[in-house]
């Protein structure tokens, strides 16, 4: 079966609709900062998560947009194998490619071969200047990336030019260092350059995922700037991403970690027992649709099982299976014991 017709099947036990463009009939057109002001409910990037199968559920649960995990672009100029993680599958309308790295000359290429490579299916190109981890930072990419405006402007230029009228956007976070907070005049920086939007995650780099994002940045950056922010850090659940919209002056919302096995959470569906194990399913079948490592539904088992009755018997049957026919088999005991 192809991703859609996993979808068709079985999109509909788990109270999860078909994906559609929210963009066609010639909306695809439309500026960036209206289509986010019209469809601001975004699925965040997630590396070793968000892969084409984790974003066509976020899509079938109301994501408007899922974005790629970050993609190195040392990784596409070197090898085929990072294509993988930008590729859109079947049946998702469009993708927002996340790539990282340090130098111009790679983003340049990098971004016109995802252009070359996805054509109409490329929603935008997002540059990744966020990432803490020290593997990344140590060859100033990601979160280091705040601490040369410079490089991370030529950086914009350099994809924008790989990618003439694509959209380039950035994603920060408050600054590096805690308590220096950079985003504000950092964000009007990559607006000069060309960035179309700003996704800003409400903390610190050295803080990781430590401690609360700071929703006060959001509106600090939106008063710098004149495109649209994107908020991401702590929207846990639909309440969450509606009052985030609410309560700041961003234009659209990310969720990350509240996408563990709650696609449903762009929507505001809650999902009933039986509808969380029809999901776990249709996630199986479309990793397998995708040629994805089936292991991937190991930690899916846990978010999709967390809270019910015997939700560790479940994630422990689900820790030893391997094959596709295997996770569906729990997923049948699950449902004969919780539903
Ligand atoms: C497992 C994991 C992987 C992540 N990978 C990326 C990534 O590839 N690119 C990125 O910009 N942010 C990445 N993030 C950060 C998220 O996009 C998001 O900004 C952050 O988790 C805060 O949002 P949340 O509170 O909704 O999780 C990742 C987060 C997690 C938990």
């Amino acid at each position: 079966m192809t991703p859609s017709q996993v979808l068709a099947s079985y999109g509909p036990a788990a109270g999860l609709a078909p994906v559609v463009t929210p963009f066609a009939g010639g909306e695809k057109d439309r500026p960036l900062a209206e289509r986010l002001a019209a469809h601001p409910l975004i699925m965040a990037p997630m590396a070793g998560v968000s892969d084409g199968a984790y974003r066509l559920m976020a899509r079938a649960g109301g994501a408007d947009l899922a974005y790629s995990e970050m993609v190195s672009v040392a990784g596409l100029h070197y090898g085929e194998r990072s294509w993988e993680l930008v590729d859109p599958v079947d049946g998702e309308p469009d993708v927002a490619v996340q790539l990282f790295g340090s130098r111009p000359e790679l983003f340049r290429e990098g971004a016109e071969r995802v252009v070359a490579r996805l054509g109409a299916r490329l929603a935008l190109i997002d540059v990744n200047m966020a990432c803490p981890v020290p593997k990344v930072t140590r060859k100033g990419e990601g979160s280091a990336l705040m601490e040369d405006p410079g490089l991370a402007a030529a950086i914009v230029r350099a994809c924008r030019e790989g990618a003439p009228g694509v959209d380039v956007t950035v994603k920060i976070r408050r600054g590096r260092h805690m308590g220096r907070e950079v985003a504000p005049e950092f964000a009007r920086a990559m607006e000069d350059a060309g960035a179309a939007a700003v996704a800003v995650h409400g903390r610190f780099a050295t803080q990781m995922y430590r401690g609360e994002a700071d929703w006060g940045v959001l509106d600090r950056v939106a008063d710098a700037v004149g495109i649209p922010v994107i908020a991401s850090g702590d929207v846990t659940d639909h309440a969450a991403a509606l009052r985030a919209l609410d309560q700041t002056g961003a234009t659209a919302v990310m969720v990350a970690r509240g996408t563990y096995g709650n696609p449903w959470v762009f929507s505001g569906h809650e999902a009933t027992a039986s509808e969380r194990v029809a999901a776990f399913a249709c996630h199986v079948r479309l990793l397998e649709a995708t040629g994805a490592h089936l292991k991937r539904a190991r930690s899916l088992a846990g978010w999709y099982f967390k809270g019910m009755p015997d939700a560790a018997r479940w994630r422990n049957a689900a820790m030893s299976c391997v094959e596709a026919d295997e996770f569906l088999a729990v997923a049948d005991e699950v449902r004969a014991h919780v539903c």
